[in-house]
This record gives structure tokens, C-alpha cells and sequence, in this order.
């Protein structure tokens, strides 16, 4: 495969893992982990989500990855630009076959028709003030059957149009995108990443209902800043909400 950012990868599969994302930070943990590896998965007893929430994937239906960023030192006011680049990946690989209705949730969930359709959960590692380590930790939803009652807003590339799909194809896509798009990491401006990463988020420009623990109210995604803080409009003036302060109400009011 080409390399740009991962330079050499070895890709490490297995059945059965507890999670990719923890098997990758074990082996940061012991020195066994180089720069570019890729621990996949068919099956994941116990998935990591964000917010200590699980990740739903049934065995053998779905991407289930982790990238291993080894000594990448990068300053930890960089790392939206890593969010956000890992985020314009996987929409650009899922966008390849769902043209309309690709979006991100701000701040990296992906969306096909307002459903998730993939999640990425980045794990780092901090030393002497600098990111020393990052996991990236993918779930691509793709010829899942079925979700269980309790996960309402999920879907998978079969979910939406009935076909199966090569999950190898998938992963080797989303692989070469991941490669190309962090070769940037290091230089790219925010300004000029803001004006790509803007028009691909969910709900950007539209009234939409949003909830924090206190309240619910109504208001316009305006973009991000560069602390990587979602901007909203509202009645009240213009807010700024930090990930995890805010929830969207999908279901519209
Ligand atoms: C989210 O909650 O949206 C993030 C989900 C991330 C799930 C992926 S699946 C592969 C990797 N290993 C994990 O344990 N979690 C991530």
C-alpha cells in the first residue's frame, strides 16, 4: 500500500479482541507498537465508544480498526486538527458511496441521512506537553443486519440500501484516504482546514434543537473555532460548546 503519513504498516487482524483501541495501547504500553500499525478486528467483546458508551458491532459484519500514531509529538492545541482531518477521512471514504447525505457530527461521528453510520474514538498519550501517542479507533457500520431498539439513530451501509459490501475494500479505502489526509497534519493551516471541514458538518446553516444537562434550545451551527469548539447562534446570542456539553436532538424538535 502507499504510505505518506503511516510510512510502513503492519496490519495485525484478529477474531476476537476486547477492543482494537485497547490492544493498541497495550502495545504502546510494552514496546510493541510501530508508527503505521493497524490492529483489526472481527469482533469486539467489549468496543469502546465515546463517553465510556460501548460500540454495537456483531461479528463479522463491520470495519473495526485502530490506527497506531507512534511519536508523532504533536502540541495538544493541535489535536482538533487531527480530529477534524481523521473526521474529513472517513466522510470522504463513506461519501464514495453515499454521495448525498454524508455528514459529520460534529465532533466525529459520521452520518448517512442523519443516522451514524461510523465512529471514531481517539485515545492519546501525553508527554512532556506534547501528544506523544495517538490511537484512532474506527467503527464503520457496513452490513450490520439489524440495531438493537436501544440505538434508534444507527445504520450501516446494508441498512441503506439492502447490498453487501466488501469490508476489506472498505478498510483498504479508508487506509489510503487516512494516509493521504494526515500527511498534513503537522502543516496544515486552520483556517484552510475550517473551510473543508465546514461545509461537510451536519446541520450547519439549519435551525436545529439542541440539549445540554440544563436545557434545551434552538440554534444554528455556525462552524467550529480553533480550540475545536462547535459555534452555535442562538436567540440568545452566539455560544460556544466544548464536545460532550452538548447533545443534538435528532429526532428534530
Ligand atoms: C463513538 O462512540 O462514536 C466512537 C466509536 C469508536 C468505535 C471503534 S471500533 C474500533 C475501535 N476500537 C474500539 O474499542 N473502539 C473503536
Amino acid at each position: 500500500m502507499p504510505s505518506a503519513f503511516f510510512f510502513q504498516s503492519r496490519i495485525l487482524s484478529s477474531n476476537r479482541l476486547e477492543s482494537t483501541n485497547l490492544m493498541a495501547m497495550e502495545r504502546l504500553r510494552s514496546g510493541n507498537a510501530m508508527h503505521g500499525d493497524v490492529i483489526m478486528a472481527t469482533y469486539q467483546t467489549s468496543g469502546r465508544g465515546q463517553a465510556g458508551n460501548t460500540w454495537y458491532s456483531t461479528e463479522g459484519n463491520n470495519v473495526l480498526v485502530s490506527f497506531i500514531c507512534k511519536d508523532i509529538d504533536l502540541e495538544p492545541e493541535r489535536l482538533p486538527v487531527l480530529n477534524m482531518l481523521v473526521s474529513i477521512a472517513v466522510h470522504h471514504v463513506i461519501a464514495n458511496f453515499f454521495p448525498v447525505g454524508t455528514a459529520i457530527k460534529w465532533p466525529n461521528d459520521i452520518l448517512v441521512n442523519d443516522k451514524k453510520i461510523a465512529g471514531i474514538l481517539i485515545e492519546t498519550t501525553l508527554s512532556g506537553g506534547m501528544v506523544k501517542h495517538a490511537i484512532l479507533g474506527i467503527g464503520i457500520n457496513i452490513n450490520e443486519p439489524y440495531f438493537p431498539s436501544s440505538l434508534p439513530f444507527a445504520c450501516s451501509f446494508h441498512s441503506i440500501t439492502g447490498q453487501y459490501y466488501d469490508i476489506d475494500m472498505v478498510f483498504k479505502m479508508l487506509f489510503e484516504q487516512l494516509d493521504t489526509t494526515l500527511s498534513r497534519l503537522k502543516q496544515v493551516d486552520f483556517i484552510e482546514l475550517q473551510k473543508s471541514y465546514e461545509p461537510l458538518m451536519f446541520g450547519i446553516g439549519v435551525k436545529r434543537y439542541f440539549r445540554t444537562p440544563e436545557t434545551k434550545f434552538e440554534g444554528v451551527i455556525e462552524g467550529i473555532n480553533h480550540h475545536g469548539q462547535l459555534l452555535i447562534e442562538t436567540p440568545q446570542g452566539p455560544l460556544t460548546f466544548n464536545n460532550k456539553e452538548i447533545v443534538f436532538d435528532l429526532s428534530g424538535h
